[in-house]
């Protein structure tokens, strides 16, 4: 009871967020629509009858107030009606894109380890349906409070005359409220978590068939069909063990359904009888008639509305869950700042052991490291080695499980991680293609300097994305990606070039590239290593690449293997020593022959 006020006052918070004073007007109106507005009419109409059939001659008087009473009431009424009518959808799409801000402003304070965590990645996909539930329970909650009204206006009136009727309404709506309850218990399971399970699966298949990038694999593979039916197998266990579980719980609802109209016929013989023997008048019993019909709605709405509300709390719980997510990494109160000058900071993995949270196998074991200033360092390994998990500690995503890594001699776990972000460029395996202009797709890399065209006009020359941009028709101000209007889509080597220009826009003092040329062409490549090897004299850069070509002119080479460095030095080093990096050398120069 305290959860669902808890939750009910936090929704409206949410509504008054979105919305502000129209949604306070929203409720008021409502209730105004369905439960003064039509007691007014009815205390109207039962006056007037009653002033007929009492035989005494009607004043003007009278008539005023009834006449005038009802056309105010109903002036008021339309004007009421007709703004909910056509605000309605709009304070819906308020609502909804409010609450899609919230959670857009929510992702953005999250850091990435928390987005590689299955169960967050389940909530997030909860989330949407959960923001339809909360407009819903906006609408029920406003049902709920109209409920109270009706009840005690309703109460009030009937129980002038008749005190005997509230107690009997109200025992007889306890048992329809248990079993609607109890069916709404059964069939919420479905309702909530297995039909998100569904939504997931329909969703992920309806992106693999429609999206650019799967849709040519489903064309030849003809897999449409198989994931087709996939989808319609899943659905159609869904729906049976839905309508099993809801069939189950109908005959309890339509029982107490009839004890509540029972109860009911019972209150309106007293009523009767009471007209009958000429204690009421026509009027009155009109009034009580109705009054009675609205104490049941009111019971049986309070209670059916508050059961309701509370089962779609239990799935907007998701949403409150998902807004109340803490960052994995904390940044220490007290954070110390690396400085940047005069050289980029030395880097040392002492001792270094990791394992991903929840998982058993370490990907690093024992690793040691050192990264000096300004050194062009290269790490080669098999896939799965453990190379961007590297990165992943380099940029604090993830704790060390044992072990310590310094930056100029202080521990990461000490170091301001926004400003030690400052100091570093990155084009990650799996970088963003931003649907946006060229330019941004730049720009984005260094917002301080998004007023700097000559080294926007440099970076992107030094990343090569210079050679197709004046193919674009609108230059730097083409959208590209095939997302929204106009935008023209790049090949895979031009979006990795543009992700390239990216960090090299940053300008940092460290530079990290997670394979930065697996899509770009031989000799772009050999260009943008000859300009990286130039132009970033003073910077760190770590490159991880299976290409020796890009690997090759490094100052110091990594091999990695089982979560440690087998072997390092330059490429001749490397190769005299005839070892795991000679042997893979041979093995990629052999295809060359
Ligand atoms: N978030 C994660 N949770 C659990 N295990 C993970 C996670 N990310 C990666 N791994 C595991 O860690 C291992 C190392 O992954 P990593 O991405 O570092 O490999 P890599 O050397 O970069 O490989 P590739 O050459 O394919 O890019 C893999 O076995 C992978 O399954
Ligand atoms: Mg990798």
């Amino acid at each position: 009871m305290k959860k669902t006020l808890k939750y009910c006052i936090k929704i409206l918070q949410l509504s008054w967020g979105a919305n502000g004073f129209y949604s306070v007007f929203s409720i008021v109106g409502t209730i105004y629509q369905s439960t003064l507005y039509p007691f007014i009419l009815v205390l109207a109409l039962s006056r007037l009858l009653d002033l007929l059939g009492s035989g005494r001659p009607v004043t003007s008087i009278d008539l005023t107030v009834i006449i005038g009473s009802y056309i105010f009431s109903s002036l008021l009424l339309n004007i009421v009606t007709s703004y909910l009518e056509t605000q309605s959808v709009l304070l819906d799409t308020r609502m909804d894109n409010y609450l899609d801000l919230q959670i857009q402003k929510k992702l953005t304070h999250l850091d990435p380890a928390t987005f590689e965590l299955p169960e967050f990645q389940n909530l997030l996909t909860q989330l949407e349906g959960v923001k339809g539930t909360i407009g819903v329970n906006v609408m029920r909650i406003t049902a709920f409070i109209d409920s109270i009204f009706k009840l005690i206006t309703a109460a009030i009136v009937v129980s002038t005359t008749f005190p005997t009727f509230l107690p009997i309404i109200l025992i007889a709506t306890i048992p329809s409220f248990y079993s609607l309850d109890k069916y709404r218990q059964k069939v919420w399971k479905y309702f909530v978590e297995e039909r998100s399970i569904l939504l997931r699966v329909s969703q992920y298949v309806k992106n693999v068939l429609s999206q650019d990038g799967t849709s040519k694999e489903v064309a030849i593979y003809k897999t449409g069909d198989i994931l087709y039916n996939k989808v319609k197998a899943h659905q159609k266990a869904y729906i049976q063990r839905f309508t099993k579980a809801s069939e189950a719980g109908l005959p309890g609802v339509i029982f107490t359904r009839i004890i509540e109209f029972v109860a009911f016929i019972y209150t309106q013989s007293l009523n009767l009888k009471a007209v009958l023997a000429g204690t009421l008048g026509i009027g009155q019993f009109a009034l009580y008639f109705q009054q009675t019909q609205n104490l049941m709605l009111g019971v049986h709405g309070m209670l059916d509305h508050y059961s309701s509300i509370n089962m779609r709390n239990k799935y907007i719980e998701k949403y409150f869950e998902f807004m109340n997510l803490e960052r994995v990494i904390h940044s220490p109160q007290k954070s110390l700042e690396i400085a940047v000058e005069p050289t980029p900071p030395l880097i040392e993995f002492k001792h270094v052991s990791f394992r991903y949270p929840n998982t058993k196998r370490y990907i690093l074991r024992d690793f040691n490291l050192v990264l000096h200033p300004g050194e062009k360092i290269a790490l080669v390994g098999e896939n799965g080695a453990g190379k961007t998990t590297l990165i992943k500690l380099l940029l604090r995503f993830y704790d060390v499980s044992e072990g310590e890594l310094l930056i100029n001699g202080v521990d990461i776990k000490n170091v301001n991680l926004d400003k030690w972000y400052t100091h570093i460029g990155a084009l990650f395996q799996d970088f963003i293609k931003y649907q946006f202009t060229f330019k941004e797709n730049v720009y984005f890399g260094n917002q301080k300097q998004n007023d700097n065209l000559i080294f926007l006009k440099e970076a992107i020359k030094n990343s090569g994305a210079d050679e197709y941009v004046k193919d674009l028709p609108q230059k730097y101000d083409q959208t590209v990606g095939k997302m929204f209007k106009d935008g023209i889509d790049l090949s895979g080597g031009q979006w990795q070039k543009l992700a390239l220009a990216r960090a090299f826009f940053k300008n940092a003092p460290i530079l990290i590239l997670d394979e930065p040329t697996s899509a770009i062409d031989a000799k772009a490549e050999y260009e943008i290593f000859q300009r990286v090897q130039s132009l970033q004299k003073d910077k760190t850069v770590f490159i991880i690449s299976h290409r020796f070509s890009t690997v090759r002119n490094a100052d110091r080479i990594l091999v990695l293997d089982e979560g440690k460095i087998i072997e390092e030095g330059n490429h001749e080093v490397l190769m005299n020593k005839k070892g795991l990096y000679a042997e893979l050398f041979n093995i990629q120069a052999q295809g060359y022959k």
